[in-house]
């Protein structure tokens, strides 16, 4: 059994081999060093060699305790050559597919697994509330409810069968938890957040996947009430492992045990860091080096009792046993490689998820283009009545970085893969349009713009821990020559295709927006396209919602594609094309200006009007909205059980048509509102959905539950509860209250 052999293990470890065991280290540098002098338990960040090297090295230590080896494979395998790249979690959120997000984790475990990868960084549980955030793509959106279905779903891809099985891989639950609630959108800033507010918003993602067996949790940088989570007693012991009965294994994030020194300045040195960090519960400690003599001298000075020290390594031995590791290390296995990464079935799996990932939010009509095609067997778009040109124009375009999205092996995480992925697996838009417009069209590009310049950081190349420091970005200036040329191709065209948004120096850790706009030239650029009257048809491929200037919407169309991943252009062209319907709808509100943050749509509703003097607080597009090529009715929502106790589930049908002559996929949006509450709640929230496939003219009667159970509210003592009164069942297309049809229920 487990527990016997790490017993044993445990007991014939030396001290300085079980602090090596609770570390991870950077496998970037001197991979013997971390081996032969600190008998690391598990490394991040290792090349193929470096793999190699550490694993034959572990091989001739005292007790050959194998390595367990973790790595940020967030939206696919970011850290290896030619790996299949989904669209980010924020697209793959735009589905609202909790089957598709489990069947691409599990695409993803097997090609992690081998490649010799145990355990991922993934999935991220951080609400997006400040779009200025720099890391709004990797997270599920703004609503707690769809994360907690799409994190579940993802942790059980990822996790498989269970550890045995040799494709499964560690999901982490991360950034436990608030992290996402900064000052200012700045990152890693302290999180001003209650407990109470923790408890209604924050946590409820994380309690439902450390109930369903979410094997780590990755605990992230910030402070609360002056308390970094690396060392919260009430986040970690009360309310993970006590009330949760988490029984998982806690990683810091980055260096969170040194930047208690030489960042929050809140511990004297390492030994100090390390006791306060054991004695949490921490049970592996991400690249703190000094960890190693820290936790050492501070048992010697009496500050840290061993005895939380092999608790920790009992807990990380445990995952080595149940992995298997000691019987198979499960080294990199080139053969098996060649079969799954970017295999065909992950490449139909990922082309899948992109189109999913694609929200319509604006259309006249234009769209579908030439009023919508079929595609031949290769995919390609039959001719229309007539040949049509499109202009293909903007920075976004042709840009397979941004295509692509953060942590994908192109944005200097992975330094070793310096060029991340073939080019040509990489479908722009250009090259999506290029591939699948019937062979009679002519497809024109200009770039039309650029959005930004870098320089060098004046504070230096690198922060106080070593680390790079990214360059300072500049938005471009108006390039008019830029301009004129895609003006002239748009002049030239039956329709333009403007491809705008962010880019990949603006995503990330530690790279946060003070502005939403579009940077540098695209501004102009649209404001010019649009005065040659050619229909003009926006795309924007960014990491998070950005201001769309007033010429994008009073363009034909706004098709929003997030980072849509490998095979995001070839969606984005089939969609634009009608050879596949648009049915993403939005995780995440827009904003109308950057002051208008924070946009999403369960906010508490404050006293007086919520807007500002100069501008309404309403978003121009909100959660849930997105449209299709066709229309669909909702009406006759009946409440089959208006009268219920506490252990009783709301049951409620609602008629849903299609009313036009197109297929679609329909997001049907459950909000529940409670009437009268006794402490300050949100207006709605969503608490279930239902996706219902319609043909045209299709009219599907659909079944709703909810558990009363979950009707809950936090109260003014933190307790989550139901209270008694009278309900509406909110039902419709998105958060907007003007589309929602409503029906009560009373609870006793
Ligand atoms: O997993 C990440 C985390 O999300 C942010 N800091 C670094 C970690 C390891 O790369």
């Amino acid at each position: 059994p487990v527990a016997e052999r790490v017993a044993d293990l445990v007991g014939r470890m030396t001290l300085p081999e079980k602090v090596g065991q609770m570390m991870q280290l950077d496998a970037r540098g001197d991979v013997r060093g971390l081996v032969e002098d600190m008998h690391v338990g598990s490394i991040l960040h290792a090349s193929p060699e470096h793999l190699a090297e550490a694993h034959d090295l572990v091989a001739r230590t005292r007790l050959q305790i194998p390595l367990l080896v973790g790595e940020d494979c967030i939206h696919g395998h970011s850290f290896f050559h030619g790996a299949t790249i989904y669209p980010t979690q924020l697209g793959m959120a735009a589905s609202w597919d909790r089957t598709l997000a489990e069947r691409v984790a599990r695409a993803t475990a097997v090609e992690v697994a081998a490649t010799g990868i145990h355990w991922t960084f993934s999935p991220v549980l951080c609400i997006t509330r400040d779009l200025r955030w720099g890391r709004v793509d990797e997270t599920f959106g703004e609503d707690p409810f769809l994360i907690g279905e799409l994190a579940s779903a993802m942790v059980a891809g990822y996790q498989g069968q269970g550890l045995h099985d040799p494709t499964a891989i560690l999901a982490t639950a991360k950034h436990f938890a608030g992290y996402s609630e900064t000052q200012g959108g700045r990152d890693a800033s302290e999180a001003d957040i209650s407990h109470r507010k923790l408890r209604s918003w924050f946590l409820p993602p994380f309690e439902r996947v450390a109930r369903e067996g979410c094997r780590t949790f990755m605990l992230g940088y910030q402070s609360t009430d002056g308390v970094p989570v690396t060392i919260n007693e009430w986040l970690l012991s009360d309310v993970l492992r006590g009330e949760w009965g988490y029984t998982g294994t806690l990683i810091t994030d980055w260096d969170n045990v040194g930047r208690m020194v030489w960042e929050q300045h809140i511990q004297p040195d390492h030994a100090h860091a390390a006791a306060a960090a054991v004695t949490a519960g921490n049970d592996m400690v991400m690249t703190t080096p000094q960890f190693f003599a820290g936790a050492q001298e501070a048992v010697a000075a009496g500050m840290l009792d061993e005895a939380a020290i092999d608790a920790a390594v009992a807990r990380v031995l445990a995952l080595k046993f149940e992995l298997g590791l000691f019987e198979d290390p499960r080294r990199p296995d080139p053969a098996r490689q060649a079969v799954v990464v970017a295999s065909p079935e992950h490449t139909a799996l990922n082309v899948e998820v992109a189109r999913r990932s694609l929200v319509l939010l604006t259309n006249d009509g234009t769209l579908p283009l030439a009023g919508g095609l079929t595609a031949d067997t290769s995919g390609r778009a039959l001719p229309a009545d007539r040949p049509r040109r499109v202009a293909v124009v903007g920075p976004n375009a042709d840009d397979p970085d941004t295509t692509l999205g953060d942590w994908a092996g192109n944005s200097g995480q992975a330094d070793w893969l310096p060029d991340g992925h073939p080019r040509d697996m990489v479908s722009t838009v250009l090259d999506g349009l290029r591939t699948h417009v019937p062979a009679d069209w002519t497809v024109t590009h200009a770039r039309g713009a650029e959005i930004l310049t870098l320089e060098p950081d004046p504070a230096g190349a690198f922060f106080p821990d070593g680390q790079p420091r990214p360059p300072v970005v500049v938005p471009a200036e108006v390039d008019d020559a830029q301009i004129a040329e895609a003006v002239a191709a748009a002049q030239d065209a039956d329709y333009v295709v403007a491809v705008v948004g962010d880019r990949i120096e603006l995503v990330g850790e530690g790279r946060s927006t003070a502005t939403l706009d579009l940077l540098g030239g695209q501004v102009a650029l649209l404001d010019a396209l649009e005065a040659t009257g050619t229909p003009l048809v926006v795309v924007v491929v960014a990491s998070k919602p950005l201001v769309l200037p007033p010429s994008a919407h009073r363009a034909a169309a706004i098709l929003w594609a997030a980072n849509p991943g490998m095979r995001g252009g070839q969606a984005v062209a089939e969609v634009l094309l009608g050879l596949v319907e648009p049915t993403g709808r939005l995780p995440i509100s827009f904003a109308a200006h950057v002051g208008q943050q924070p946009t999403y749509y369960n906010q508490i509703p404050g006293q007086h009007g919520d807007r500002y003097a100069d501008l309404t607080q309403r978003q121009p597009f909100a959660f849930g909205e997105g449209l299709s090529y066709t229309t669909v009715e909702y009406r006759d929502l009946r409440v089959l059980t208006p009268a219920l106790d506490a252990s009783g589930t709301v049951r409620a049908q609602v008629t849903v048509q299609n009313t036009g002559d197109r297929p679609t996929r329909e997001t049907v949006q459950v909000y529940l509102h409670d009437v009268v509450t006794s402490a300050t709640w949100a207006e709605k929230e969503l608490k279930a959905y239902r996706l219902v496939d319609l043909a045209p003219g299709e009219s599907v009667v659909v079944d709703l539950t909810l558990p009363v159970a979950d009707c809950t509210i936090v109260d003014r003592h933190g307790r989550r509860v139901v209270e008694p009164g009278d309900f509406d069942l909110l039902v419709g297309p998105s958060s907007r209250d003007e589309v929602l049809l409503r029906g009560r229920f009373t609870v006793a």
